[in-house]
């Protein structure tokens, strides 16, 4: 009996529909060099965000940096020279001053890669923690954001307009800005905003080539996180087991892969791009593979979403049952 017919729309249906997603997918794949360009990264005197500049330094660009503390940005500029022979510029600047990030960027010249990598995380039940701490993280991580944003955007328009290659404007966000866990409620809150901030903001410059991303750093080896595991809540440490290992220049080299593709969502291990899968909801795309794997995997993605929050409540509910004292 000859085969029917019909068994050649197997192979045809995913060609078709990848096809299909190729047309469809927004914004449109885009490359972003960075060689020769500007690249201002905040957070840039320790872990990641010193990472990423000693590699776009290493790449060519002209980098700036800006942080908090002077002599560690003394130390960055040093380290930065000797492992690249290249001179980056430096600020000392605390971002939730919005007039002195103005003034910063000001100097600093129009800017072709934003990378908003600033953060504090002091994680904490929110019954007990502090407001002014809550409003520390919320100040730094997303006010912080919206002052470097606001300051650089007018400067980085003309200048793509200028010189016609598209540019960035990435943001630091994290696995607590995926998902929300017991000890991270402001945490979770200022990093989620985030996410809401990067999907208005990419229709609001897609106009003018711009492209918005989201690093999804997994937990990174940086001096935060030692002091930041420290802190953590018992439980917090059970339903967020450190998954570790990566490093901060892992990170950085995954970043700036990232930012020079005009990625939107940029894991930066395999357990962050299950994450960004599991999370897509209606955020843009620009790849049609990474589009494809988000469609055949959604249902299996959500499966496992619930099986992680069984194991998460299950954790809660156990360790209550063992520390009845604790509760008040
Ligand atoms: C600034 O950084 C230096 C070097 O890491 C450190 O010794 C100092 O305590 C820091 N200052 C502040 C105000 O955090």
């Amino acid at each position: 009996m000859a085969p029917s017919p019909y068994l050649l729309l197997i192979p045809i249906l995913p060609i078709f529909f990848l096809l299909v997603l190729a047309l469809i997918v927004r914004p449109r794949p885009s490359k972003i060099p960075i060689k020769g360009r500007h690249v201002f990264i905040t957070g840039g005197s320790s872990g990641i965000g010193l990472a990423i500049a000693r590699l776009s330094a290493a790449e060519g660009a002209r980098v700036s940096i800006l942080a908090r503390n002077h002599s560690r940005l003394d130390l960055a500029r040093d380290a930065i020279r000797l492992a690249t022979g290249v001179d980056v510029a430096v600020y000392s600047v605390d971002v939730r001053d919005s007039e002195a990030v103005a003034r910063a960027i000001e100097d600093s010249g129009p800017i072709d890669v934003l990378i908003c990598n600033q953060g504090v995380f002091l994680p904490q039940e929110l019954e007990k923690q502090e407001l002014d701490e809550i409003k520390f993280m919320v100040d730094v991580n997303l006010m912080g954001t919206f002052h470097l944003i606001k300051a650089a955007l007018p400067g980085m328009k003309l200048r793509t307009r200028e010189i016609g290659l598209p540019s960035s404007i990435a943001i630091m966000s994290s696995q607590g800005g995926q998902v929300g866990v017991y000890g991270y409620t402001a945490y979770s809150a200022s990093k989620f905003a985030l996410r809401g901030l990067a999907e208005a903001l990419q229709h609001e410059v897609i106009a003018d080539k711009i492209y918005v991303s989201l690093i999804f750093p997994s937990d990174t080896e940086t001096p935060g996180l030692v002091e930041e595991i420290r802190r953590r809540p018992e439980i917090t440490k059970i339903i967020a087991g450190s998954s570790g290992g990566i490093t901060a220049d892992d990170v950085a080299k995954k970043s700036l892969d990232g930012i020079k593709a005009g990625r939107f969502f940029i894991p930066c291990n395999f357990e962050g791009l299950m994450l960004a899968v599991a999370t897509a909801g209606l955020s843009p795309q620009s790849s049609f593979a990474a589009a494809f794997l988000e469609i055949s995997t959604a249902s299996i993605m959500r499966f496992a979403a619930l099986c992680f929050q069984w194991s998460w409540y299950s954790a809660i509910e156990n360790w209550h049952a063992k520390n009845p004292s604790k509760r008040n």
